[in-house]
C-alpha cells in the first residue's frame, strides 16, 4: 500500500517508515521538519534501502496536504505529526492546540475528499491522567495536566465522532507509553534539541559525559523503590506496531496500548542502563517534578489479542540502542 506518513522524519516516524518498507509497503513522508532533520529521510531509505518520497510540507496546510493526495493514490495515512513537549504546551497553548488539532482535521478532511478510509493516529498514554495502573484501553479518561495532553483527547474524540458519521472509515488510535530506543543501525533514533526533558535521553547525555548526572525526580512515590514506574517501549517494537495495525484496520474506531505491560522504576532503568553499557550513571533525588505520576503502565493485552503484537525487545536492549545511538552523534 502507499501509505502518507505524517511526521515521518521524527523519532518514531522514522522508525515506522523504515518498518513499513520492511513490509513491502511505499512510503510518502509529510513534515515540516519543525523538530527533525533533512538528512533523516537518507538515512531511512539507507536502511531500507528503498526509495521515499518526501514532502517538505506543513500538515496543518490544506493546500500543500491536497497537492499529495492529488499526486499519489494514498491507500492510508499514519499521523505522527505533532508537537510533543509537555512542558513547552503549557507555555505556548495555542501552537499545541493549532498544530495537533488542525492537523489532525486537515488529514483527515482529505481523507474523506479522496475516499482514503484508512487513518492511524499517535495518541499517548497521558489521555489515561492518574487512572489506577494498569491502563486499560475500556477506561474513562482523566483529565491531564497539560494542553499537551488536552490535544491528544481532544484528537481522539474528533476522529471517533469523523468514523462515527462515515460507516467506511477506519481508525486506529494508537496509545503509546514511553518510546525509548533506536534502531539497531544507530542511524536513525531521538535527539532532542537542548536539555532533555526525557529519562532515557537525559540518561544517555550524561553517560556522553554532556550532562553531568541525572536528577531523579521524586523517591517518595508509592512504587517499588519510591521513584517514578514507567512502561518504557522499545521504539522498533512501537514502529512494527504500526504495520499491525495496518494490517488489522477495521471499520470504526478501535483503540490499543502500545506498551509492554511491564512498570520500570528511574532506578531500576538506571540500573539496566549501567548494566547494558557497562557505564557508571551519577545520579542524584530531587523535588518531584510537577504534573508528574506515580505509575503508568499499559495492560497491553488487547494489541495482542487483536492485531497479533507484543513487544519483544527488553529493558537490556532498549539502553543498549539508546547508548549507541547517542554515542554515534557528533558532539
Ligand atoms: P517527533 O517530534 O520526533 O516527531 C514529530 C514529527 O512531526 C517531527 O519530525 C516534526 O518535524 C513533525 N511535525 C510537527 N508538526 C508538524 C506539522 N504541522 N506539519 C508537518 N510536520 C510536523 O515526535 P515523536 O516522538 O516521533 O512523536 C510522534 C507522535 O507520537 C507525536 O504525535 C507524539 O505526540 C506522539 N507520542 C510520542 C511519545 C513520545 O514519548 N515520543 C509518546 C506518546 C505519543
Ligand atoms: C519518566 C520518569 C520522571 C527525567 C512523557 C510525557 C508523555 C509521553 C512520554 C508523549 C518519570 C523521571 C525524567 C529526568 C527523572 N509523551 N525523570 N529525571 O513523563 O512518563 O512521559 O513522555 O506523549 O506524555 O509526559 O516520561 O521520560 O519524562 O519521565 O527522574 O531528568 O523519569 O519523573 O518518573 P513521562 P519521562
Amino acid at each position: 500500500m502507499n501509505i502518507l506518513v505524517s511526521g515521518g522524519a521524527g523519532y518514531i516516524g522514522s522508525h515506522t517508515c523504515v518498518a513499513l518498507m520492511g513490509a513491502g509497503h511505499s512510503v510518502i513522508i509529510a513534515d515540516n521538519l519543525s523538530n527533525s532533520k533533512a538528512d533523516t529521510i537518507g538515512k531511512i531509505m539507507g536502511i531500507a534501502d528503498k526509495e521515499v518520497t518526501f514532502y517538505e510540507i506543513d500538515v496543518t496546510d490544506t493546500e500543500a496536504v491536497d497537492i499529495i493526495f492529488k499526486n499519489h493514490k494514498i491507500d492510508g495515512v499514519i499521523h505522527f505529526a505533532g508537537l510533543k513537549a509537555v512542558g513547552e504546551s503549557v507555555e505556548k497553548p495555542q501552537d499545541y492546540y493549532y498544530n495537533n488539532l488542525v492537523s489532525t482535521l486537515v488529514l483527515a478532511k482529505a481523507c474523506q475528499k479522496y475516499g482514503v478510509n484508512r487513518f492511524v493516529f499517535s495518541s499517548s498514554a497521558t489521555v489515561y491522567g492518574d487512572n489506577k495502573v494498569p491502563f486499560v484501553e475500556s477506561m474513562d479518561l482523566l483529565p491531564t495536566t497539560n494542553p499537551y495532553g488536552e490535544t491528544k483527547a481532544m484528537s481522539e474524540r474528533i476522529l471517533t465522532d469523523i468514523a462515527k458519521a462515515n460507516p467506511y472509515f477506519s481508525v486506529s488510535i494508537l496509545r503509546y507509553f514511553n518510546p525509548v530506543g533506536a534502531h539497531e543501525s544507530g542511524l536513525i533514533g531521538e535527539s532532542p534539541n537542548g536539555i532533555p526533558n526525557n529519562l532515557m535521553p537525559y540518561v544517555t547525555q550524561v553517560a556522553k559525559g554532556k550532562l553531568e548526572k541525572l536528577k531523579v525526580f521524586g523517591n517518595d512515590y508509592p512504587t517499588v523503590d519510591g521513584t517514578g514506574v514507567r512502561d518504557y517501549i522499545h521504539v522498533v517494537d512501537l514502529a512494527e506496531s504500526h504495520v499491525a495495525a495496518l494490517d488489522n484496520l477495521k471499520a470504526g474506531v478501535h483503540i490499543y496500548n502500545l506498551g509492554t505491560g511491564k512498570g520500570t522504576s528511574v532506578l531500576e532503568l538506571v540500573k539496566a542502563f549501567e548494566e547494558a553499557n557497562d557505564i557508571e550513571i551519577p545520579y542524584e533525588i530531587v523535588e518531584r517534578r510537577p504534573g508528574d505520576i506515580a505509575s503508568c503502565y499499559a495492560d497491553a493485552s488487547k494489541a495482542k489479542r487483536e492485531l497479533g503484537w507484543t513487544a519483544k525487545r527488553d529493558m537490556i536492549a532498549m539502553c543498549r540502542d539508546a547508548w549507541r545511538f547517542e554515542n554515534g552523534q557528533g558532539e
